[in-house]
């Protein structure tokens, strides 16, 4: 019994010294921490809103550099953290958060508490799990009700579908159990300019998703895009269009989502788009959107979120477009092993759900295999939705 108490003794010891306590597990950051941030404090801490300067989805924003003093986790201080505070403290009080909602559980709370003590560990991988889960929260749902299209229109919509595939533009339905289609042209880059764009007006009562960024389409071309009534997602990144060609998508009455990175879209232009009855994001970093016009929508309640620079969303389109482009291409979808952390070896790899995986070795694949709902958490989401290299 002596003998085992003077060897447990310098363990525990040990355990102390990291703010770990005897036996007790230690806190994996983005599995048990992160998914708490994300589904009860980043709606108010996070991207679109930071209340009290409070950034949460982000290492470098909750561990600011050279403002110490302000940070709201010490590691391995719980006692001295304000997060902490706040979360424990009763619903009757001011300052308890979550803001809204109920308060977070005594598990969770004591979660938060050890993950704190233990360090505060923040992966990079964490970030970008995290962007990845921000991204998918911002993806409409996939319901549309479109029009009756007759036998006529069918016919040209397959007619156009067939010339648009010789041209090597990827056309594909958005899912199994829709009509609804996705354009992308963006492949094509400047093969792609406004004639192309009019190869897509009888696609109108069906096509909802349309990327065309990069491609050489100008202010001209803007009228074929005001043709496709029923588009809710639309990418014009790295165009030229400018406030002319926005100015005429002022039709789109459908749209949701349009990305305008890279172009130059402006003030004015901006100020039209947020007239678009369902718009209710605009990416528009680094294109002539000044803080001042954002400002200006604000002031008119309109419920349109603009995003000029946002790291968060910039990665993420980065991220997305990677991934999607890999499984196009059909090439391994990971970089990390899901079920080691490692880098892959491409030449150890399964097909799960349409998409390739890969494995660092021959062993991890086969435990991916006898239960890949353990691993797939760590894997990029489909449709590109997750995390890759960001650039
Ligand atoms: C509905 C919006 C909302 C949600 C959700 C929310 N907060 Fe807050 N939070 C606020 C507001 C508003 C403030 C600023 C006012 C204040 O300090 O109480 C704030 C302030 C804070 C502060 C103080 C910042 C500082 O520097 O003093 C911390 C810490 C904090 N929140 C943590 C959290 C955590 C952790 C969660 C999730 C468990 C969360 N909040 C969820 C609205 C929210």
């Amino acid at each position: 019994m002596r003998a085992l108490v003077a060897l447990l003794l310098p363990l525990s010891l040990l355990a102390a010294q990291e703010g770990r306590r005897q036996d007790e597990p230690e806190v994996d950051f983005q599995k048990d921490v992160a998914p708490i941030l994300v589904a009860r404090c980043i709606e108010c801490h996070g991207p679109e809103e930071q209340e009290g300067d409070l950034r949460l989805d982000a290492r470098e924003f909750v561990f600011p550099e050279g403002e110490e003093d302000y940070w709201t986790v010490f590691p391995n201080e719980p006692e001295d953290s304000e997060l902490l505070r706040r979360i424990g403290l009763g619903l009757d009080d001011d300052d308890v958060m979550p803001a809204k909602g109920e308060p977070l559980t005594k598990s969770q709370q004591a979660l938060i508490e050890r993950w704190i003590r233990q360090g505060a560990a923040w992966p990079q991988a964490a970030d970008e799990w995290i962007a990845a889960e921000l991204a998918a929260q911002v993806l409409p749902k996939i319901t549309f009700e479109l029009p009756d299209v007759d036998g006529a229109g069918a016919a040209a919509i397959a007619a156009a579908v067939k010339k648009l595939a010789g041209l090597g533009v990827v056309v594909q339905r958005v899912a199994a159990d829709t009509e609804a289609l996705e354009v992308n042209l963006s492949l094509l880059r400047d093969k792609v300019g406004d004639d192309e764009l009019a190869l897509l007006r009888p696609l109108a009562p069906v096509l909802v998703w349309l990327n065309a960024s990069r491609t050489a389409i100008t202010d001209a071309g803007a009228r074929h895009l005001a043709a496709l009534t029923q588009l809710r997602r639309l990418n014009v990144a790295n165009t030229e269009l400018s406030d002319r060609g926005f100015r005429a998508l002022a039709g789109l009455a459908r749209l949701e989502y349009l990305n305008a990175y890279g172009t130059s879209l402006g003030d004015e232009g901006l100020a039209r788009l947020a007239e678009l009855p369902r718009l209710a994001k605009v990416y528009a970093w680094q294109s002539k959107v000044t803080a001042a016009g954002v400002a200006a929508l604000k002031d008119d309640l309109t419920k349109v979120q603009v995003d000029r620079g946002d790291y968060v969303a910039a990665r993420l389109a980065a991220a997305r477009a990677e991934i999607a482009a890999r499984e196009r291409r059909n090439q391994p979808i990971n970089d990390k092993c899901p079920v080691s952390g490692k880098d892959v070896d491409p030449a150890h790899f399964v097909v799960h759900e349409g998409r390739r995986v890969a494995f660092c070795c021959s062993k991890c694949k086969a435990r991916f295999e006898a239960d890949p709902g353990k691993f797939v958490a760590r894997l990029p989401k489909a449709g590109g939705q997750a995390k890759a290299k960001a650039k």
